[in-house]
């Protein structure tokens, strides 16, 4: 039985369309809504996000981010026994996109779920591997997370339009007698489940209630900065770290504000955080291993080097974890 689970490979996947924050105010404008760029790189960061085009789905997104991880870790679909898709946007009500997305990958037999934890979920997920595979009843994992949030957007409503994007990311987890997932640590607070949800839902053959993302941004923001600091202290205790042992804080990427706040109240500098939300804008269950892949292919993460990991999501949910590369 393996003490420890350690990443073995990453990948990630972005659909071709990029849309500039211009060229999304001048989509906006032709119905009245009015937004500059100005504003959302001054209160968010973000210059640019990804968008599916029409039928494209988080399944699709998922499998290529999944078969790239698989690539990286020197494996196939086949040396696979568990997957878990952290997603708020499958393809279907059911199946699961884990289990869509191993029927494409065509390796049956092993668990496939998915985990709903908004943008916390790719923690969720990974630290639900990280148990399973220390129990002893997985050996490799595949993680995913892959959200088309751009299809839940009210466009509409520029307080939330602007910040999201589309994409998908995945890890290899695999048993190590080294670690790997040094420790990790989820929350919830459901008390505040109206602050950032997508309400609607299938009933009756009809979509039943609000199907599009509402959220109020500025209780979001002050969860965030306070729930964000003491989980990312709380791993760091559990595995007997400090913050000066982390060589990357790879944190959700929602809004640079938050992702550096976060790292200054720990002593992190901003050149020890991977971002990428200028380039993805927020893509929820995806941001953390999108940026995980694409700070790894550019060579800033390295093997052997410490990582620190944080989420907070709709639900609420928030979560983080340590990890040796
Ligand atoms: O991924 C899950 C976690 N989610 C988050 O972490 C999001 C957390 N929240 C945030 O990141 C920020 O609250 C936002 C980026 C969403 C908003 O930033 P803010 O600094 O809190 O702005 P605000 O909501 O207080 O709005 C300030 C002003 C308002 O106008 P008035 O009332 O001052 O006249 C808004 O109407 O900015 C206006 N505004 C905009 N103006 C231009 C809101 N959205 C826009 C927009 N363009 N897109």
């Amino acid at each position: 039985m393996s003490i420890y689970s350690r990443i073995l490979g990453t990948g990630s996947y972005l659909p071709p369309e990029t849309v500039s924050n211009d060229e999304l105010a001048a989509r906006l404008a032709r119905d009245g809504i009015e937004t500059s760029d100005a504003w959302i790189v001054e209160r968010t960061g973000i210059r640019e996000r990804h968008f599916a085009a029409d039928g494209v789905g988080s399944v699709d997104l998922g499998e290529q981010a999944a078969r790239r991880a698989l690539d990286d870790a020197g494996l196939t679909p086949q040396d696979i026994d568990m997957i878990i898709v952290a997603t708020s946007t499958p393809d279907m009500i059911f199946p699961s996109n884990a289990a869509l997305i191993q029927g494409r990958l065509g390796c049956p037999g092993g668990a496939v779920f998915d985990v709903q934890a908004v943008c916390a979920g790719f923690i969720y997920a990974l630290s639900v591997a990280d148990q399973f595979i220390r129990g002893g009843m997985t050996r490799r994992a595949l993680v995913i997370g892959t959200e088309v949030f751009s299809q839940i957007l009210d466009f509409s409503d520029r307080g939330t339009c602007v910040l999201f994007g589309d994409g998908a990311g995945a890890v290899v987890l695999g048993g190590s007698d080294t670690p790997g997932v040094l420790s990790t640590a989820l929350h919830g607070d459901g008390r505040q489940a109206a602050i950032l949800r997508t309400p609607g839902r299938v009933c009756g053959g009809k979509v039943s209630g609000h199907p599009f993302l509402e959220m109020d941004g500025q209780a979001v923001f002050k969860q965030a900065v306070h729930v964000l600091e003491n989980v990312a202290r709380e791993v760091l205790e559990k595995a007997g770290r400090s913050s000066s042992d982390v060589d990357w804080m790879v944190p959700h990427q929602a809004n640079i504000r938050i992702m550096l706040h976060t790292a200054k109240k720990l002593g992190i500098g901003p050149e020890r955080v991977v971002q990428t939300v200028a380039w993805h804008g927020n893509t929820s269950a995806a941001s953390i291993p999108l940026a995980l892949d694409t700070a790894v292919r550019a060579g800033q993460i390295r093997r052997g080097q410490t990582l620190l990991l944080e989420a907070v999501g709709g639900g609420l949910t928030w979560g983080a974890a340590l990890i040796d590369f």
